[in-house]
């Protein structure tokens, strides 16, 4: 394993991404005891995808496993998502429901902590609604949360902003509606003013056919979404040895 930094930016490549999973696990973890060891309810935001879903079902898997983490005070824990698709919650392709089935397989997460984007409203209803969710947990406070994880696509999106959509845009809403003509479909997505307040921002990225996205970010500062990601709090990149290879050894 090896840590650089890259303009600012902190990268940690894992030589598997089994490893960086692993990592990827602890993290989820302290961030959860730290939040409880202040007295604090810990709210995450997880993102979607197939990358994390490998990271999740290891959590679940030590929750079952480790009684120091059954101990956890997880209905002081909540979950959101820093992006949906605009699907039924028992969708292949619904993050809600992919969370549900392997990070919080466990059930020791009450219901009402695993906050669901409301995809049977239209998508503008949903954003707004969403919206209110974060609005109510933070009590109406800038919503810092404690760890946003993040994917990135080859085309360099994180969340739902993807490049040339209107999402990008947005100042001064939490959640918006996003139209992604490539994917002839519309998101539900946190803007970059959730995602720049977060005390803990982790990239998790692997595969060969990040390569490129990655290497346009952390090395060549080409503007892309995932690069305009720079919260106040720790910013972390995780990549695997495919995603990370144009770096130095
Ligand atoms: C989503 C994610 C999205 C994801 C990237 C990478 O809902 O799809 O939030 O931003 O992180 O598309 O996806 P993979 O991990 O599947 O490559």
């Amino acid at each position: 394993m090896r840590t650089l930094d890259l303009h600012g930016v902190r990268a940690t490549v894992f030589p598997t991404k089994e490893e960086l999973f692993a990592a990827g696990a602890e993290r989820l973890v302290a961030v959860v005891k730290k939040a409880r060891a202040e007295g604090r309810d810990c709210t995450t935001a997880l993102s979607g995808g197939s990358t994390p879903k490998a990271l999740y079902t290891l959590v679940a898997d030590r929750v079952s496993r480790e009684p120091e983490l059954q101990k956890l005070d997880w209905p002081r824990v909540h979950f959101f998502f820093g992006d949906e698709r605009c699907v039924p919650s028992d969708h292949a392709d619904s993050n809600f429901g992919m969370a549900k089935r392997t990070l919080l397989a466990h059930g020791l997460v009450p219901e009402q902590n695993l906050h669901r984007v409301r995809t049977e409203l239209p998508p503008a209803e949903a954003a707004a609604d969403y919206e209110q969710q974060l609005r109510s947990r933070f009590g109406n406070r800038e919503p810092r949360f404690d760890l946003i994880l993040l994917g990135m696509g080859p085309d360099g999106h994180t969340a739902s902003l993807f490049p040339d959509t209107s999402a990008l845009q947005e100042r001064e809403r939490l959640v918006v509606a996003n139209h992604v003509a490539k994917l002839h479909a519309d998101r539900i997505t946190f803007t970059y003013k959730v995602l720049n307040a977060g005390r803990e921002v982790l990239f998790l990225v692997a595969g060969e056919d990040k390569r490129e996205a990655v290497k346009s970010i952390l090395a060549d500062r080409v503007p892309l979404p995932a690069g305009k990601v720079r919260p106040r709090g720790a910013l972390d990149w995780y990549l695997d040895e495919a995603a990370a290879a144009f770096l130095p050894r």
